[in-house]
């Protein structure tokens, strides 16, 4: 059996920076022999996907931490692996000194795997919040969303797809996903940060190096949600389907946003949709912007529990993630 699906899950988690504390590590059946040793090694820190795109330096750092603890509370580690962890950590430290950018250090990568041996990979900031956006990296939302999408296929099959706040660009990437054959027509990313609209072009490059056609791969395109009237539309398909994901947390911006669909459900005759996901973190601040839609003749329909779903991408669940449908 293949070592990634031998250790399946922590493979899944470590690829994605999913937080030590909550992985699978229950799942181990320990005690470890060299070779299954070897072979846990060498679904995660010595995996070629991090070997080539590594995540997180303190991530990795944190994960051989808790795996040598684990390994020690249970049986003898083999000399070996810990010289070969310790080896995957000096490698990621001497390939975060060499980057050449200096606020390349800022960014890592994460590895979305979708199904063994397929996976997404982006590149992501290491903080939050940072060149000015919180987009830089992908939120639970996105996660959220993303699931929903694979599991309701029907709602993407033959529509033209644009996305608002795209961020680090997960969304639109797994949409165009050959191996899932989920029929979309375009796909146009877009956000007003200029640094994640950078980002959105490099992890577009980074998933479709082999793809030539522009209707297989999505697009990118800086769009600020208060010169919609200033975009390029005509360069683009009309939307069909909307998306957004964590875009509702700053009030300042809600007319803006409101401004921005007004604008394109015009522009698509009404014949739109929008699916909008929200991680709730203030209650209010959510249902101050559901009753503005309301105020702008939007039909609000809350989605099926997203948290019930079976889950594709590694989430925290700690937070609750609202998905709702929105009509005119
Ligand atoms: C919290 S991030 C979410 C990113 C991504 N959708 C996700 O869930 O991972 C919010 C995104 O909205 C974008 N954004 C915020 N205000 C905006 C505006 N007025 N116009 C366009 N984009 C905006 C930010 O640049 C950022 O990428």
């Amino acid at each position: 059996m293949d070592d990634s699906n031998k250790f399946g899950k922590l493979h899944q988690q470590f690829l994605c920076c999913y937080p030590i504390n909550k992985m699978a590590w229950s799942t181990l059946q320990l005690p470890l022999g060299l070779e299954e040793q070897r072979a846990l090694i060498a679904a995660t820190c010595g995996h070629p996907l991090n070997r080539r795109y590594p995540v997180r330096r303190s991530y990795q750092e944190a994960f051989v931490k808790r795996l040598l603890q684990v390994l020690k509370d249970h049986e003898e580690l083999h000399d070996d692996i810990f010289e070969s962890m310790c080896g995957q950590l000096a490698k990621a430290s001497l390939q975060e000194e060499a980057a050449s950018e200096p606020a390349a250090s800022n960014y890592a990568y994460k590895h979305y795997v979708l199904q063994p041996g397929e996976h997404i990979t982006l590149r992501e900031s290491n903080s939050f919040v940072s060149e000015g956006t919180t987009g830089l990296c992908t939120w639970e939302a996105a996660l959220a969303l993303a699931d929903y999408l694979l599991q309701h296929a029907e709602l993407v099959r033959d529509k033209h797809v644009l996305e608002l706040g795209a961020g680090a660009g997960l969304l639109g990437i797994l949409l165009k996903q050959r191996s899932l054959q989920l029929h979309v027509g375009r796909v146009l990313l877009t956000d007003g940060s200029a640094a994640c609209v950078q980002l959105l072009r490099h992890n577009i490059a980074l998933n479709f190096a082999d793809v030539n056609d522009v209707a297989g791969t999505p697009q990118c395109a800086a769009l600020r949600w208060n010169e919609v009237a200033q975009f390029e539309w005509a360069q683009h398909a009309v939307p069909q389907l909307l998306l957004a994901a964590d875009v509702v947390y700053d009030e300042s911006q809600f007319e803006w946003l409101l401004q921005a669909l007004d604008y394109i459900f015009e522009l698509a005759g009404n014949g739109c949709r929008m699916l909008l996901a929200s991680t709730v973190r203030n209650v209010d601040t959510l249902h101050k912007f559901m009753v503005k839609l309301e105020e702008h003749h939007y039909l609000v329909t809350p989605c099926a529990n997203v948290s019930a779903c079976a889950s594709h991408f590694c989430r925290d669940h700690t937070a609750a993630v609202q998905i709702v449908c929105i009509t005119r």
